[in-house]
């Protein structure tokens, strides 16, 4: 007996010991509750669960974070609403499955809700994948859960958390933001899908529709607006819609890959990806806020455009409402046909027809009708039988187009695009249609284009502009800062915080304009150094004397230009204007630009691999910052080396962003020029018809990392076996599988064979031919930090020198289309 006893208490004794030393335990049964301080970790320990404090709260909430991460990183919480304020909180399993938190006293804090009632054995396992989940281990199936907490997301959704509807049960799946980041309760805004009619996603404060973004519809590749870019190596979005369920969801590509889709307190939405390297969150591809991305600013039948000096334009064959709200820019009313759709017309004698457009987002399909088997044919006649059918379209634009979109009565929030796969037909009166043909839709457009391709710096300018005279309309009415929702970064500052300099501070600081304090020579006059009272180095800008732009105007955008604020983008300090001087006070870097560095042979071996691949990505993250996440979508044209400043730390800042849409003067033609693209860096597209796009930028960002790897310059590039230049050098060796004889000399000690092989097939890949082949920003960055498979590259443009020569020509933005092309 006594020997029994001991063997017992032995027995016993290890059981507890194991029990209380397993760190790895994953998964809780009933009577087994955690209290605070103790937590859950998954099986790969990739996910703990357990009490924590969030922020600067004192308050206790149980919680999923990631377990392998540096940076305490919460994904879920439980008791959003119901804090506990000491450390008494215990979590637990009861024997019907439900998931319960109470406090030190045995108040019940929260309880998961039950649907199921017969369960024998529940069991609640934390899932690497992040998901709390409850389920029967009588039955060992984990496919039939009782609970999960996938069901139940927060402020943030992982890959496979699915946003939408449940048809069966009705529940519905949206993200809420947080009150603030000290709490975790529920903020004023919304990430959701609304499945009424044809599904979209919206975003913004669910009571307001003035703050709403509407992002889709889905069109069998991707939303509408939000380009998803086939070649990103690290996730894919999926859009399923069955009779069961509507859901957007995103997988990642790698298993390792750690990526989060969050909706920030203050509104934004942004995807975020964890650089094992740096150990950081790096953010990309926001939700784009724009001058047109509110809801519906155009009303009815209106369109709006980011391009055009004043954003809304009716549709076609459409007329304000009200001419003088419109003239005053209240578009709030929107359009209305020219000729009332007589609705005899209509029914008897069916003369409608129905003028196709393109380059269009969709209207809001909220009251739409679809049906996925339909055919383009079919579509028509169900539209036409419809007297109040506005508008129909291809539900999905894969393999020629199928399915059918009817849209009913108002079309709304119609917007331009650059993207000319999906096609809208938008009924109208015959008569109507061919006494209008002139001035159609795609007309415009071609219009619009070619004036861009001409004179595109007063338009881009006049853009800008508008967008800072709107905003601070906005903020005018809005009593400034708190209410303005209108913001796209968390570093952006009021208006009033960009300081006003005297021309006469500035003259103290640069001694005079003193020659000795001269530095460069920018596009639009000579840059200074100079010291500010407080001791702080800075670089006056002066611009041409002679720039035709108002005050009003110069002052709105230099606010704009200011509110670009990115760490990969230098910053601007102030502004002063005075008589006919406009000047720019930038944060002075001490290393000046790139190019002194990778083409000066000692300052070269200044710059290592490590230094190197981190400076091409600053400033990949620059441009897609400028591209995508930035308000204004602004296409920088004049990419280089030299444009790219080092700061004391080596990090890369883009400069002279956004100022070439400024200098439109006549005078300034041959000063801008340089501006307008520098040889070598140019892309085919823009050199060839001045046809700019984001991809001209890819181009651009191509040839610097072709020069950070190789340390030549693409311009003047010689090599004794062959005429190509730099871009045609990397090609040749990329396809003869040498392209480590790309690298130069100076980096063999350094450099990280992976990373440098990477680059150089990134910047191949940005300098493909076809704008189109090329990546978009996003995924540059996103093949950058992965170590996914990249596509192989095309064959880049401008292979050889000479290939230049035929853009040689080029003079003046004025002559540049005519000139290029009927040159010699
Ligand atoms: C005990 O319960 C009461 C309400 O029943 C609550 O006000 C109090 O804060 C609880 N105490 C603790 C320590 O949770
Ligand atoms: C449980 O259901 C009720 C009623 O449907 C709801 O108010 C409550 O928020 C739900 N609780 C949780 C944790 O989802
Ligand atoms: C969709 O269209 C197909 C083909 O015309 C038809 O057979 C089907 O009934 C339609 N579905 C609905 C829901 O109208
Ligand atoms: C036209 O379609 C709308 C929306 O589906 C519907 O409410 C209406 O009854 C239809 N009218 C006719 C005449 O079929």
């Amino acid at each position: 007996m006594e020997v029994y006893r001991i063997i017992l208490v032995l027995l016993s004794g290890l059981t507890f010991f194991i029990l209380s030393c397993s760190s790895t335990v994953d998964r809780l049964h009933i009577n087994q509750p955690i209290k605070d301080g103790n937590t859950i970790v998954s099986h790969g320990e990739m996910y703990e669960l357990g009490f924590f404090s969030p922020g600067k709260s004192k308050n206790r909430y149980l919680g999923i974070w990631y377990k392998k991460i540096s940076t305490f990183t919460v994904v879920w919480v439980a008791n959003r609403e119901t804090p506990i304020s000491d450390t008494s909180g215990v979590f637990h399993v009861t024997k019907q499955g439900t998931l319960m938190i109470s406090s030190g006293n045995n108040t019940l804090i929260w309880s998961s809700n039950l649907t199921i009632s017969s369960v024998i054995n529940p069991v609640a396992q934390l899932l690497d994948n992040g998901n709390l989940v409850v389920w029967d281990e009588l039955y060992r199936n984990k496919e039939k859960l009782i609970w999960q907490s996938f069901d139940y997301p927060g402020n943030t959704l992982l890959p496979g958390v699915k946003l939408g509807k449940d048809l069966i049960s009705g529940r519905e799946w949206f993200l809420t933001s947080w009150k603030n980041p000290n709490d975790p309760s529920k903020g004023l805004h919304k990430f959701w899908v609304d499945t009424n009619g044809y599904p979209q996603i919206f975003v913004g404060e669910a009571q307001d529709v003035q703050t709403w973004i509407r992002i889709g519809p889905w069109n069998g590749i991707g939303f509408q607006g939000l380009p998803v870019d086939n070649m990103n190596p690290i996730f894919y979005v999926e859009f399923v819609l069955n009779e069961k369920e509507i859901y957007y969801t995103y997988k990642v590509k790698s298993p390792t890959s750690i990526q989060r889709f969050i909706l920030v307190w203050d509104g934004i939405a942004r995807r975020l990806q964890w650089i094992k390297r740096t150990q950081e969150w790096v953010g990309y591809g926001n939700v784009l806020v724009d001058s047109c991305s509110r809801y519906g600013p155009c009303g009815p039948f209106g369109s709006c455009s980011i391009k055009s000096s004043l954003p809304c334009s009716c549709l076609e064959g459409f007329e304000p409402k009200v001419h003088e709200e419109w003239n005053a820019w209240d578009w709030s009313n929107g359009c209305q046909r020219k000729k009332a759709l007589d609705n005899l017309d209509c029914r008897t004698s069916n003369s409608d027809v129905f003028h196709k457009i393109s380059g269009v987002i969709f209207p809001d399909t909220r009251g739409s009708w679809y049906n996925k088997s339909m055919n383009l044919g079919e579509c028509e006649v169900v539209c036409r039988m419809n007297c109040s059918c506005s508008a129909f379209a291809h539900l999905d634009i894969r393999n020629g187009g199928s399915g059918c979109l009817l849209w009913f009565d108002e079309l709304m929030d119609v917007r331009e695009y650059d993207d000319d796969h999906q096609e809208l037909y938008i009924r109208m009166a015959a008569s109507e249609l061919s006494g209008k043909g002139k001035f159609g839709f795609n007309k415009k457009k071609g219009e619009l284009a070619m004036v861009l391709s001409v004179s595109s710096v007063a338009l881009l300018l006049a853009a800008v502009v508008y967008a800072c005279i709107k905003r601070m309309r906005r903020l005018h009415k809005m009593g400034r800062g708190s209410k303005d929702k209108d913001h796209m970064s968390v570093h952006m500052e009021n208006l009033d915080e960009l300081p006003f300099f005297s021309l006469i501070k500035i003259a103290e600081a640069t001694n005079n304009f003193n020659i000795d304090n001269k530095i460069g020579e920018g596009g639009f006059g000579p840059v200074y150094k100079g010291v500010l009272e407080n001791g702080r180095v800075v670089a006056v800008k002066r611009l041409s004397e002679t720039s035709q732009q108002g005050l009003d105007e110069f002052q709105n955008e230099v606010i704009c230009i200011a509110k670009l604020q990115h760490r990969n983008l230098v910053k601007l300090l102030g502004y002063c204007i005075h008589g006919n001087e406009r000047i720019l006070i930038y944060e002075y870097m001490d290393h000046k630009s790139l190019d002194s560095f990778l083409f000066d042979e000692t300052r070269s071996s200044m710059l290592d691999w490590p230094q190197r691949f981190h400076i091409i990505h600053g400033i990949a993250r620059g441009i897609l910052y400028l591209h995508q996440d930035s308000r204004l979508q602004i296409i920088h044209r004049d990419l280089k080396a030299g444009n790219i400043l080092l700061d004391s730390e080596m990090n890369p800042k883009i400069s002279d962003f956004g100022l070439a849409r400024k200098f439109v003067g006549q005078d300034a033609i041959t000063k801008t020029k340089k501006v307008l693209g520098t040889h070598g860096y140019i892309s085919p597209e823009y050199a060839v018809h001045g046809r700019i796009s984001i991809k001209s930028d890819v181009f651009s960002f191509g040839v610097v990392v072709l020069e950070i790897v190789s340390g030549k310059k693409n311009r003047g590039f010689s090599h004794e076996g062959h005429s190509d230049n730099l871009l045609g050098h990397a090609w040749r060796l990329y396809k003869e599988g040498k392209s480590i004889e790309l690298v130069s000399a100076c980096l063999r000690d350094s450099c990280v064979m992976s990373e440098v092989l990477r680059s150089i097939h990134v910047g191949l890949l940005c300098v493909q031919h076809h704008a189109e082949d090329r990546p978009t920003m996003l995924s540059v960055v996103l093949m950058l930090i992965s170590e996914g498979a990249l596509p192989p590259p095309k064959q880049p443009a401008f292979f050889t020198e000479d290939s230049y020569h035929e853009v040689d020509n080029v003079s003046s933005p004025m002559e540049y289309t005519i000139t290029l092309l009927h040159a010699r």
